[in-house]
């Protein structure tokens, strides 16, 4: 949103979890992701000690050998004159007797002690199979959301990135089996393609290409399409003429191709046109249904805003004194308008940097992934569609977070005795959370239950960074976005003031596509509010 140039003048301005690595679920938070590369860093250290201590072994090795062998040359060459120095023969009895004994015990002597340890300290802090999966699943997850082309996001082309890094033909075979695995024949053909592509472009790579086609001929002919299929299979067999599974698979594919010649003769050209349309069309990503989807992703990608300039002109900025709270009186806040309906505000500078490394500090050991209500069981469960980690911070803990919460307290006139306690979150590469109500519905009504407090009347948002590309908050259901800047937080009610949910507040945290992304949440709840906010007896005020 604008910040007018007008006001410049400056006025007077838990739940405590235990410190566990058992499972961390890395993937979902670069927050813990840092301890790997120092733990990648610490390993690298001890592995090179280890080389120079084998180079150094060689070396001694290397001039027994060289000394030896000059002296054998000599001494093969007239042994008994050799021998007639009585301090050669002593020698040769010192070498054989004592000398090649040590040596033997260098030859023998195992270098590789520290590194060994090492590893064996560091593998229990080690990501697993459940990690490696879930961060390609978040590759394949950003490739779609961020229309990334396979061949650009396999280069690294992204925007915003600091450290370029591309995918090897082997890294994008990989992705391709996983997709595989998990029956997303979509993915499945696009990595698998790029493998190939790759490797025909000539990368020198462990992947083969018998591998690839097998798998890229399966996803095509589970996506419909024959021709490809048979021709990526004849392909297969050119390398591999024997290769048992190709050959069956040929066989099966020709029979399949004539009954279907069979079927067509029989059928109008208008029914196999119709027919080959809804083949190509079976060619999308199987993504979870999400009802406003396409939606979501355009917004997250930036597209799709629906702000009329009519509407757009009536949003300003302002200085914010809290309602004459005493306090902001003398140094009001800049506050801006980011949407008019539901009103959605910004808050700048609210949050200072020494602030925001407090509350991440006090967050980072706590991190764990955050969780859902599963609305089947009422009981808290891990889900795709919010991949985080999360941690509570209460205000006794610190100093800096009461005076964050007396904060939010003072700006939004909205009593936070009752509200929930400061939520903290990481978002890592892919991190997100699909369209959700921050609200309880009618149909869930003991959510919020047993905190007895009423349901959540309003959210409060600090972004405590900034994030290079993607991890926008969208509002799918009024064509939202709002682009997370450090030092900033944005403020909406979820309920109106009759109590009744606002459903027009369904709103998301797209995937970080590069970067990190912090924030933390304050949910304010009902209680406490009567006279603050009063209600009004009209259902959609
Ligand atoms: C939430 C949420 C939005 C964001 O945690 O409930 O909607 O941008 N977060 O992180
Ligand atoms: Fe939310």
């Amino acid at each position: 949103m604008l910040w007018c140039i007008k006001v410049w003048c400056i006025l007077v301005l838990s739940f405590l979890l235990p410190h566990s690595y058992a499972h961390m679920d890395f993937f979902t938070s670069i927050g813990h992701m840092t301890d790997l590369i120092n733990t990648e860093k610490d390993l690298v250290t001890s592995l090179k000690d280890y080389i120079k201590a084998e180079e150094n072994k060689l070396e001694q090795i290397k001039k027994w050998a060289e000394k030896l062998d000059q002296l054998t040359d000599t001494a093969t060459k007239d042994p008994e004159g050799f021998l007639g120095h009585p301090v050669n023969a002593f020698k040769l009895m010192k070498r054989l007797n004592t000398e090649w004994g040590e040596l033997e015990n260098l030859v023998l002597k195992d270098m590789s002690d520290g590194f060994i340890s090492n590893m064996t300290i560091q593998r229990q802090y080690f990501p697993n199979d459940e990690d490696q999966t879930g961060a390609a699943k978040a590759l394949l997850r950003l490739q779609d959301t961020y229309n990334l082309d396979t061949d650009t996001l396999s280069r690294g082309n992204l925007p915003g990135v600091k450290h370029k890094s591309f995918l090897t033909a082997e890294d994008c075979f990989e992705l391709g089996k996983i997709a595989y695995t998990e029956a997303d024949y979509y993915h499945t053909e696009l990595w698998m393609e790029q493998a190939l592509k790759q490797l025909d472009d000539g990368e020198v790579s462990t992947a083969d290409k018998v591998s690839i086609l097998d798998y890229l001929s399966y996803a095509v002919y589970q996506q419909g399409d024959l021709d490809k299929a048979m021709m990526l299979t004849k392909r297969l067999l050119e390398l591999d003429p024997e290769h048992q599974r190709a050959n069956g698979n040929l066989k099966y594919f020709e029979y399949i191709m004539s009954k279907e010649k069979e079927a067509n003769k029989s059928t109008t050209e208008t029914d196999s046109q119709t027919d080959k349309e809804t083949k190509a069309k079976k060619k999308e990503p199987n993504k979870d249904y999400l009802p406003e989807r396409q939606k979501y992703e355009m917004l997250c990608r930036g597209e799709g805003l629906k702000m009329t300039p009519r509407r757009q002109k009536k949003l300003f900025c302002r200085y914010y004194d809290g309602n004459q709270n005493p306090k902001y009186i003398l140094a009001p806040v800049k506050q801006e308008d980011e949407w008019d309906k539901p009103r959605i505000v910004r808050f700048l500078e609210i949050i200072s940097d020494e602030e925001i490394e407090t509350v991440k500090e006090l967050a980072k050991p706590r991190l764990s992934r955050a969780t859902v209500h599963d609305p089947e069981t009422g009981k808290l469960t891990t889900a795709h569609y919010r991949v985080s980690k999360s941690a509570w911070l209460s205000g006794y803990e610190s100093p800096v977070v009461s005076r964050i919460n007396r904060r939010i307290q003072d700006l939004t006139g909205l009593d936070v005795s009752t509200a929930e306690e400061l939520q903290v979150a990481n978002y890592g590469v892919g991190g997100q959370y699909e369209p959700h109500f921050d609200f309880a519905r009618k149909d869930e009504p003991d959510a919020f239950k047993e905190l007895g407090t009423g349901n959540r009347i309003a959210t409060w948002l600090f972004y405590m960074s900034d994030v290079s590309a993607g991890g926008a908050t969208v509002f799918p259901e009024v064509g939202a976005s709002v682009w997370p800047k450090k030092g900033t937080a944005v403020f909406w009610y979820n309920l109106f003031p009759s109590g009744e949910g606002d459903y027009s507040t369904r709103h998301a945290a797209c995937p970080v596509l590069v970067g990190n992304k912090w924030v933390s949440n304050k949910w304010i709840h009902e209680r406490g509010q009567e006279f603050r906010r009063p209600c009004t007896l009209s259902e959609l005020e």
